[in-house]
């Protein structure tokens, strides 16, 4: 009796036991006695993530990560050990004695941390339903690392990337090597600390400008024109008090939708749509050649309805015409007469030599604009109004090369070179470039039948 008592006990345990194992793994958080093997994951809260090991496709590495827990699985939106990947499936996550979370290999080797210098007892690691995996001191509750200040290659919404212009402190975003690989690949996104100039997003391929959106006109970005799209609302780059300018997309939607760098610098903009119950691409940023930082070199300009591609503005002439005529466009333009006159406003006679403007309708602007100063009445005048005062801004200022107006910025203006214009057949902003009196009569009929 009792020997039967005592297995069905024991069943009873084992059972149990079973189930809170199940149980265990289903749950969103980390405890340093409940580590997380090769096959464990855990699920957020309201089930939109999921953290695990994952290998990608044609590798047999194997990676912690998070992911959509979705049917269609996506490549993982973070990976933790993303230089260090495991050879089998010997991994586990677990907090480590001083409360990091730590990824030991099959020999107990930690190959990567959360990396907290001042150690914290008794932490606790929770998969939010943001995507989020944040570690907290379990006593306080206090955030002492979140994987969304170290992205991978996804900006997910309420993730920020980050720079701030004092200290030069930066979250960026990083490209995988290539599908197989999410080790830091070539590419990365961020934004451009430029004092004096509006503020920009950049991806950098090994460190140099690859493309760049445009300045950020307070509603979305004046170079990717879809931007203004129902998804829009969602865009914010805003300022710090402290000198931080975050870009982050939030925006009530049950859509999934993020941005995903690709392994050639592309970014997707990327959602569920439900009605094929599968993942869509809202649009891509990188379009053409044309899109590519500074194709046509210094005062050129890009047409992906042209052919060939790049033109000198209005004014300047290929400086290496041979280079420039096999399709090598980096080393630009120059003025053709050596210098533009430089007419200040005069009341006096000399006040008809003053120099002119060519405007380029719907393009992506200049790289290194300045604001400058706005209007006292901005945005009370109409819009003509607003783009006169930049004109007599421009004017006033011999070193101002072009001018444009944008509701969302003001004036802008620019004083060094005019590198990376782009043609848009819609979109954009109407760009005006300074010419010499002498040269606006021709160059007025020659700008109309060829921009
Ligand atoms: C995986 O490998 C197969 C066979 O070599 C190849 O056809 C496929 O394109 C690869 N997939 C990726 C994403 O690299
Ligand atoms: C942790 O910090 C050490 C020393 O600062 C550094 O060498 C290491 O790469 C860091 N590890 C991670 C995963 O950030
Ligand atoms: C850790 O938590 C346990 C139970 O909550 C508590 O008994 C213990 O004192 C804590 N240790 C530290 C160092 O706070
Ligand atoms: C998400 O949104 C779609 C369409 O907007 C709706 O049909 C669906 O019920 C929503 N799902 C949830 C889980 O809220
Ligand atoms: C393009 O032209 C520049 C000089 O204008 C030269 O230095 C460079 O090597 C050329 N690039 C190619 C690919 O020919
Ligand atoms: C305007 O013209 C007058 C007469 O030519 C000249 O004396 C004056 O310096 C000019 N003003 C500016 C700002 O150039
Ligand atoms: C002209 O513009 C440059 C650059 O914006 C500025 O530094 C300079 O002070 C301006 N000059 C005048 C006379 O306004």
């Amino acid at each position: 009796m009792g020997l039967v008592r005592n297995t069905s006990m024991s069943v009873l345990v084992l059972f149990l036991c079973c189930f809170c194992l199940d149980f265990g793994s289903a749950l969103d958080t980390i405890k340093s006695f409940q580590p997380i093997k090769d096959s464990d994951y855990i699920i957020s809260n309201g089930g939109a993530f999921k953290l695990g090991f994952f290998s990608p496709v044609n590798s047999t590495n194997h990676y912690l990560g998070i992911w959509y827990n979705k049917k269609s699985v996506l490549p993982a939106q973070w990976v933790a050990n993303r230089e260090k990947p495991l050879k089998d499936s010997s991994g586990v996550l677990t907090i480590s004695e001083d409360g990091n979370l730590v990824i030991l290999d099959g020999q107990k080797e930690i190959l990567w941390s959360s990396n907290v210098t001042n150690s914290v007892a008794n932490s606790s690691a929770q998969l939010l339903d943001s995507g989020n995996l944040v570690l907290r001191e379990s006593t306080t509750g206090t955030i002492v690392w979140e994987s969304f200040q170290h992205p991978s290659d996804t900006l997910l919404q309420r993730m920020k990337f980050s720079t701030n212009v004092r200290t030069g402190e930066k979250v960026q975003f990083s490209s995988w090597k290539s599908p197989s690989d999410p080790s830091i690949g070539s590419f990365s996104a961020g934004i451009q600390p430029q004092t004096q100039s509006l503020v920009q997003i950049f991806i950098w391929k090994d460190g140099s400008p690859f493309w760049r959106i445009g300045p950020w006109n307070s509603r979305s970005s004046i170079g990717i024109p879809e931007m203004n799209s129902i998804y829009r609302d969602g865009f914010c780059l805003t300022e710090d008090q402290d000198g931080t300018y975050y870009f982050s997309c939030s925006y009530v939607s049950n859509s999934s939708f993020h941005y995903v760098m690709t392994t050639e610098g592309d970014i997707l903009a990327r959602y569920w749509d439900f009605e094929k119950d599968d993942w869509g691409i809202l649009w891509n940023a990188v379009k053409s050649e044309c899109d590519v930082y500074g194709m046509c070199g210094a005062f050129g300009r890009c047409n992906s309805q042209n052919s060939p591609i790049c033109s000198c503005l209005p004014g300047f002439e290929p400086k290496n015409t041979k280079e420039w005529n096999r399709g090598n466009w980096t080393s630009g333009c120059v003025r053709r007469t050596p210098s533009s006159q430089c007419a200040v406003v005069n009341s006096s006679i000399e006040a008809v030599k003053m120099d002119g403007f060519l405007k380029l309708k719907t393009v992506k602007v200049p790289d290194f604009a300045d604001s400058l100063p706005a209007h006292e009445s901005f945005g009370g005048l109409s819009s003509t109004n607003n783009v006169d005062y930049c004109r007599q801004q421009c004017l006033e200022n011999c070193s101002c090369l072009a001018y444009a107006y944008d509701s969302g910025t003001g004036c802008m203006s620019w004083t060094r070179s005019l590198i990376d214009i782009q043609k848009f057949s819609s979109g954009g902003v109407d760009l005006y470039i300074r010419v010499a009196y002498s040269e606006l009569g021709e160059l007025v009929l020659l700008s109309l039948s060829r921009f």
